[in-house]
């Protein structure tokens, strides 16, 4: 997501918001900006600097003009709601330019809020859901920028990390988080509020960590922590040892790693703010109604790699919740046909970058032929995007690693809401059932924490298996998509020799490679195909392959008859198919890291194909 630093203290505000932008960059970002507090003449102003592109060209504008102070904001920004474009680079400030703020996450509710605040006669400059933070608080504000903050703070949903200030304060900086992550680091005489540790290392190693729905309040004399609603908080004092590569990773080994344990988050931010607790969809970018939606009999997904396998689920779910025919396509291959696409087709084009030039090729022609477009994508105004008669974004925040495992993982979840939007357009699921299906995606970030909390098993079982050369990855029905994907993910970052099947398929040819030196990871988790997935287990067992079974917690059946077993916690089949994939994930991460592979940069692959 996007970066944030705030300083209060003696020294230049700018040098330091520089500096520590620079170390902000490896996480990915569109545009930045800081605003520092200049004192003059006995009168105040905030300086505001923006680029719409590097922060390079934004230390360019500010070394022309540099502002003098010694409070100020910065931000690096990862578009989620607007382009990146100057006006919607942070900060953003209220109607009269006193309160600035810079924000990290999504704020849900933030089109209510706006529309209210645009009755009250609040002018809003851009499309962010950001802006309504400066001016939310100008709303409340009469006297007391901490109290005015706090009000805010309680109307407003969704996840943020917050900096700010007001000039009518210009000794208090202020931060807050909920679900995003933010600390304060204490220097000598100097305070700073940051997204991410990397950005204050070399200044201080002394961190308060704050918690969930906590603010801090730092002025000359210090930090001082509360909860919200100004229930004092004692602070959490750590230090870190990192260096600057160690924090870039948030002490992970590696951004593939750190990038699977923010699988939970990506997942809230794939349905936050678009699913109410009874299951209707709505999303803000692809608002078309029940009528518009009825159209559609016939769904296209198309993608490439791991893309692919996302739009196989998605192609499952859509069939099984909606009653619509769905079709996953590679999208290499779907451009040199000629698909049967009518103004019936939805096409739906899965790509994390939004750049990847066969799904593009893919877009275009299904759009010739009359198809409606959308793009599911990471990348806000990416080429897919931009393309697309309609755009869906995963707010999954950039994914460093070549290999996709967080950005999956939001593309599951966001299929998932978009099979429930149209089963309800065709009026094909009940109010139960939708209920059903909302509560299993809620719970879905707290069960993929529990997988990840299940981490040290997975590498132990990774370095037991790490001596084999090849892998069969098998699984049936939903479970099909998440064994091929397995597959994927362990032959691209170990380089061992892996494949995929349905278990239907096994004993029609790949069963002939089966041998004690050949294991089977057999997804066998809660489906539809589970019993039948059974059985293909004790047929692969007959050939004395190894088993490493994934398996539902409380299922004992497979106990006594498979070699090892990953228990992920017990979920409905989508939810179980999400869990098994990060499980897998994991069990990919732990071979090729014991086999000492490169695995965030994997040999002759990129994270982004733009060429066919
Ligand atoms: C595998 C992987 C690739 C991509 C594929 C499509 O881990 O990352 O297989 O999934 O190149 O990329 P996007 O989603 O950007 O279109």
């Amino acid at each position: 997501m996007c970066g944030i630093i705030g300083y209060l203290g003696e020294r230049q505000a700018t040098p330091i918001l520089m500096e520590s932008l620079k170390r902000l960059e490896y996480r990915g970002y569109d545009s930045a900006g800081v605003a520092v507090i200049e004192t003059g003449d006995g009168t105040r102003h905030t300086s505001v600097t923006k680029s719409e592109a590097k922060v390079d060209l934004l230390i360019a504008k500010l070394k022309e003009n540099m502002p003098t102070g010694t409070v100020g904001i910065g931000h690096t920004r990862w578009a989620t709601h607007g382009k990146p474009t100057i006006i919607n680079a942070h900060p953003h400030a209220d109607c009269h330019g006193r309160i600035s703020v810079v924000h990290n996450g999504i704020i849900e509710n933030f089109a209510e809020i706006k529309a209210e605040l645009e009755s009250l006669g609040h002018e809003f400059t851009s499309e962010t859901d950001t802006e309504v933070v400066p001016h939310l608080i100008e709303q409340y504000y009469k006297g007391d920028f901490l109290l005015a903050v706090r009000k805010a703070l309680q109307r407003i949903k969704g996840a943020y990390a917050l900096a700010m200030f007001s000039l009518d304060d210009p000794e208090l900086l202020v931060g807050a988080r909920l679900n995003a992550p933010l600390v304060v680091g204490i220097g000598e005489g100097e305070y700073f509020i940051a997204s991410d540790i990397t950005a204050i290392i070399p200044y201080t190693k002394k961190v308060l960590i704050l918690g969930e729905g906590e603010m801090a309040a730092v002025t000359p004399l210090g930090p001082e922590g509360s909860t919200l609603d100004g229930q004092p908080v004692d602070a959490k004092i750590v230090h870190v040892d990192w260096d600057v590569a160690q924090a870039q990773k948030g002490g992970f080994p590696h951004f593939m790693l750190k990038e699977i344990h923010e699988t939970p988050e990506a997942a809230a931010n794939a349905f936050r703010g678009r699913m109410t607790d009874d299951g209707l969809v709505n999303f803000i970018e692809f608002a078309i109604s029940d009528d518009h939606l009825r159209r559609y009999h016939d769904v296209r997904l198309l993608g490439m790699g791991t893309s692919l396998h996302a739009a196989m689920l998605g192609e499952y779910v859509i069939e099984d919740w909606a009653g619509i025919r769905a079709r996953a396509e590679d999208a290499s291959e779907f451009r040199y046909r000629r698909p049967t696409i009518t103004d019936e087709t939805l096409t739906v084009v899965i790509t994390q970058s939004g750049e990847t030039a066969d799904t593009l090729v893919g877009l275009h022609q299904a759009r010739e032929r009359g198809s409606l477009t959308l793009a599911i994508t990471n990348v806000v105004a990416s080429s897919a995007a931009r393309d697309s008669d309609g755009a869906i974004y995963l707010h999954s925040g950039p994914e460093i690693g070549v290999a996709s495992t967080k950005t999956l993982v939001a593309h599951l979840v966001t299929q998932y809401l978009l099979a429930l939007r149209l089963a309800t357009a065709h009026g094909r699921v009940s109010l139960e059932r939708r209920e059903e299906l909302a509560r299993g995606l809620r719970e879905l970030p707290d069960k993929i924490r529990r997988v990840l909390d299940n981490s040290t098993d997975i590498a132990r079982l990774a370095h037991k298996y790490s001596r084999f050369r090849n892998f069969m990855f098998v699984g049936r029905g939903i479970n099909h998509a998440v064994a091929l994907e397995g597959a994927l993910k362990l032959k691209e970052i170990s380089y061992l020799h892996a494949e995929g099947s349905s278990g239907g398929e096994l004993k029609h040819g790949p069963i002939a490679l089966l041998d004690p030196d050949f294991p089977v990871v057999a997804v066998c988790t809660e489906s539809s195909t589970r019993e039948k997935m059974a059985s293909t287990v004790h047929e692969i067992v007959a050939r004395d392959a190894p088993v490493l079974a994934l398996v539902s917690e409380g299922d004992g059946s497979l106990d006594d008859i498979v070699t090892d077993q990953i228990v992920i916690p017990a979920a409905d089949e989508a939810t179980s198919a999400v869990l098994s994939t990060v499980a897998l994930q994991l069990f990919a991460y732990h071979v090729a890291n014991e086999l000492g592979r490169d695995v965030d940069q994997p040999r002759n692959l990129a994270k982004s194909v733009t060429v066919e």
